[in-house]
Order: structure tokens, then C-alpha cells, then sequence
């Protein structure tokens, strides 16, 4: 089902849909062109001597020749390779970010491959009874692709992984056993960091991806050499395993914060109630803070139940309605027991201020840093759905063509990802069931279906992945949380000596 399939980072990535064809492929081109050139540059500024050689008679008159050609055929690569991909693996986005991203990523590998290779080599006590190419082995490629399925998506790991190899393998001179053991070593470390939610897990993928490099780099070596330089292969291989953990953790938070993405570990960190949004919300909404913790576990509930990225649903529904802060008595969940403001303000005034706690709050998520992922559910967690609370008010004012039911939409975009949809689905069913007085379990899913099929039917769910039996799924977790929760409500009986307690 493409449940388990689409969970490898939790959030499966929309596609890039804010741009034609034509100026995406132009937009791409100009990226690859100018990250090939910085590229180029730094190869001409390291590796002088390869040029000439590269460029034969040309190069050795004029050597920025060689940087040219590197440049257009890195540049045909890049566009090529994710272009093709951009296009045709939907969970692959051409966004600059990502594509910038990468780009800075290859390059630090380069350096770091280069590094590895002439600085061990410069070591006496090393440089005799270890053959330089073997050096290659200790190539941290498996910690950046770890990096990049962490903070990206897996799809995007395996395209860097190859493109990377390509240009890493240029460091070690382009050996065959050092590319295939680049290839071969990302694959393994991308495919052990699917879902780390803390620094222990990031330490365990490498050290299970330690055996695969030492065993890969053996069986290369081996191979193509003989058995002169195996067991020192087998040793940086399991060495490059082993750090590829340690140095995961050291990239990913300079790459969150430079970037805008938000790792798990991330997530974990924005879930505790230090944070100062939450102890804001807390503290100043109550009311809301306590139906964005219920709506967090509806949809964690939620994902659990169909192999969606619990902690992303459980941390983003914490951080939904964040936009609400400052004018929490305009929305019900925080009226307990005073007047509802609404009924002195025209419909159009309530739409303004109801509408505004979308776009409020994605201010506030950038201002905070929440990173990516939690932006983007605030932004779509309405959708485009209706203002059903005010429409009614509203209707003579749309009878008279002053106003359009258009006008009482959220202004979208509609859930994305299956994360955002299933926080669309927990915070609507929340709000259904709030409004009921001691409902029964029956009544519970009743409300429950009818939100589901409401959110359904308006065509909120069309951009995202969620299947039927995903909804059916989601719905029933939800609703049997939610009955769980309202059963638990119960009034302790009088003794006529106080209540039990
Ligand atoms: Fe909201
Ligand atoms: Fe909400």
C-alpha cells in the first residue's frame, strides 16, 4: 500500500507546481550553470594540474580551458539528472532551496574526499603500508546521504547519491572501485536513516551501515587489486560506516538552520512546552493550546494508522493554530463562558479575523524558525474550506451580491502531503465532537464520518496521497480516539459528602 512507501521521511514533498514547464526547465538550467561554475572554479583552484591534462594541447596554453568544458559538463549533468527527475519522480521538487542545497552538499563531499585522500596520505606511519587508494574508502559519502533522506525525502537521497559519486569518485581519480563503492556506501546509508527521531538512532543507522562498507570495500578492493590492500579496505570501510552517524548530526543542524528544513530530531525539540510559541499559547490561549494538543494526538493516532510520519502530525498540530495568539477571544474553543464577540461583528469583519490566523501564523513560524515542514501544515491546515460558521450569517449579504461564498474560503493551499491532510481531518473532527454535550461513542463516529465526507466531497483531499482506505483508516483512528477521550469525561458522583476524588 502506499502507505509504508510513502512514509520514508514522513512528509511526502508536493510537487514544484509555481512555475511553467518552460521556466522551470530555464530556472534549472541557470541553477546547474552557475553551481557547475563555483564548481569549475574550486576544481581549477585545487586540482590545477588536471586541467591540461583534461583539455590536452588547449588546456596547457590556456589552463581555464579544462574549467570551461568541467563547467558545461557538470552544468548538462545537473540539468539532465534532476530535470529528468524533477519531472518524473513526483516526490522530487526542482525548489532552489533543495537544488542549492545539494549543490553545497556535493561540493563540501568533493572537499572533503580530496581532503581525506592527500592529507592521509601525507602521514608517514600511514603512507607505507597503506596503498593511497585505498584512502577512498573513508569517503563520508554515506553520512551526507543519511543527511539528505533526513531533512529531504528519500527519492532525493538516491538522486544525490548518484550525482555525488560522479563528482566524488573525481577526487580519487576517478577509479572504478571508488565509484562503486561511493554508489554503494550512500545506498546503504540512506536506506538504514529512515526514521530517526533522536541522536541515538542517527548512531545506530551508522553504525548498521558500518558492516555493508567494510564488506563492499573488502570485496572491491579485493576485486580490482588482489589481496595486498583488503584488510585496510575492510577497515576504512567500516570506519567511513561508523562516523557516517556522528557526522550526520554534526551537518544536519547548520544545514536546518542555513536551509529552512526541520529533521525529526528537530520536531523533537520543538515538542516541549519550553518553546516559547507553545508557552505563549499556553499561558495567553488556553483554550487553544489544549485543542491543538488533542488535535496532536488525533493525528498521530492518525498516522499511526496508516504509516505517516507520527511525530511531523503530532508536533506540527501543536504548532497549527500558533496564528490565533493575540486575538484568542475571537475563536470559540477560548469563549468558554464569556460572549461570543462575533455576534456584535458584521460576517465580513469575522471572516477577516478568522482568515487571518492562516497567514498569521505562517509569519510566525518563519519568525520562530519552525522550519519547512511545519510551515507548510499551518499554511494548508484549512485548505480551502469554507467558513461554515458565518455562511449562514452571511447568506442575505450573498443574496444581494454583496459578498460571494467564495469571499468565506480559506485561501488555501489545500494539504499537500498526507501529514497535513490527516491535521486537516483531526482539527475539523475536534471541533465537531467539542460542539456535542457527552456524546456517545456512536454519536462520536457519526460526527466523525461526517467530517471526513464533508472534507472529501469539497475536494480538499485532491492534492495529496491520502487512498480511500488511507481515509477510511485515518477516520476511524480518529474517531475512536476522540470517543475515548469524550468517555473519559464523566461527573463523579455526590456523596453528600463532597465528591470522590
Ligand atoms: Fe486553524
Ligand atoms: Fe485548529
Amino acid at each position: 500500500m502506499s502507505g509504508s512507501k510513502s512514509a520514508t521521511r514522513g512528509s511526502s514533498r508536493p510537487p514544484d507546481n509555481g512555475a511553467s514547464p518552460r521556466g522551470r526547465y530555464w530556472r534549472l538550467l541557470a541553477l546547474s550553470l552557475g553551481s557547475a561554475a563555483v564548481f569549475a572554479v574550486l576544481f581549477y583552484l585545487w586540482g590545477r594540474e588536471l586541467f591540461p591534462r583534461a583539455a590536452g594541447r588547449w588546456g596547457a596554453t590556456f589552463p581555464f580551458v579544462g574549467a570551461v568544458a568541467l563547467t558545461l559538463a557538470v552544468a548538462l549533468f545537473l540539468s539532465e539528472w534532476f530535470g529528468f527527475a524533477g519531472r518524473e519522480i513526483r516526490k522530487v521538487r526542482l525548489a532552489v532551496r533543495d537544488f542549492l542545497f545539494l549543490c553545497s552538499l556535493a561540493l563540501l563531499l568533493f572537499f572533503a574526499a580530496k581532503a581525506v585522500i592527500d592529507l592521509l596520505a601525507e602521514i608517514p606511519a600511514l603512507g607505507r603500508g597503506v596503498p593511497t587508494r585505498v584512502y577512498a574508502y573513508l569517503i563520508p559519502l554515506p553520512a551526507f546521504a543519511m543527511v539528505v533522506r533526513v531533512l529531504i525525502n528519500s527519492e532525493t537521497s538516491i538522486l544525490f547519491t548518484v550525482a555525488a559519486s560522479v563528482l566524488s569518485a573525481a577526487a580519487a581519480s576517478g577509479s572504478w572501485p571508488a565509484l562503486l563503492f561511493l554508489l554503494l556506501s550512500g545506498t546503504a546509508g540512506a536506506a538504514r536513516a529512515r526514521r530517526v527521531p533522536d541522536r541515538y538512532r542517527m548512531l545506530m543507522a551508522g553504525v548498521q551501515t558500518a558492516p555493508v562498507c567494510a564488506l563492499a570495500a573488502a570485496a572491491l578492493e579485493f576485486s580490482f587489486h588482489g589481496g595486498g590492500g583488503v584488510l585496510w579496505a575492510a577497515i576504512f570501510g567500516a570506519v567511513n560506516g561508523l562516523l557516517s552517524g556522528p557526522i550526520a548530526l554534526a551537518v544536519m543542524p547548520v544545514a536546518e538552520s542555513a536551509f529552512g528544513y526541520a529533521s525529526d530530531i528537530r520536531l523533537m525539540e520543538l515538542s516541549g512546552t519550553g518553546h516559547p510559541l507553545l508557552s505563549r499559547l499556553m499561558v495567553e490561549t488556553p483554550g487553544t493550546f489544549h485543542h491543538s494538543v488533542v488535535v496532536g494526538t488525533l493525528a498521530e493516532a492518525g498516522a499511526l494508522a496508516i504509516g505517516a510520519n507520527p511525530v511531523l502530525c503530532r508536533v506540527a498540530a501543536f504548532y497549527h493554530d500558533i496564528g490565533k495568539l493575540g486575538k484568542a477571544q475571537y475563536f470559540s474553543e477560548n469563549q468558554a463562558g464569556s460572549a461570543n464577540l462575533h455576534d456584535t461583528m458584521s460576517p465580513g469583519l469575522s471572516r477577516t479575523v478568522i482568515l487571518s490566523h492562516v497567514k498569521e501564523g505562517v509569519r510566525m513560524a518563519g519568525e520562530f524558525r519552525l522550519g519547512d515542514r511545519i510551515t507548510e501544515i499551518i499554511a494548508q491546515h484549512h485548505g480551502t474550506s469554507l467558513l461554515y460558521c458565518f455562511l449562514d450569517k452571511a447568506k442575505p449579504m450573498i443574496k444581494d451580491r454583496k459578498a460571494s461564498e467564495e469571499m468565506f474560503r480559506y485561501p488555501g493551499p489545500k494539504p499537500k502531503t498526507r501529514e497535513a491532510a490527516i491535521i486537516m481531518l483531526a482539527d475539523a473532527a475536534e471541533a465537531a465532537v467539542r460542539s456535542l454535550d457527552r456524546p456517545a461513542p456512536q454519536e462520536v463516529d457519526e460526527a466523525v464520518t461526517g467530517i471526513v465526507n464533508r472534507v472529501y466531497l469539497d475536494g480538499q483531499l485532491n492534492e495529496c496521497d491520502l487512498t480511500l482506505r488511507d481515509l477510511h483508516a485515518v477516520g476511524r483512528a480518529i474517531s475512536q480516539v476522540l470517543a475515548a477521550i469524550a468517555h473519559g469525561r464523566v461527573d463523579y458522583p455526590e456523596t453528600g459528602k463532597g465528591a470522590i476524588v
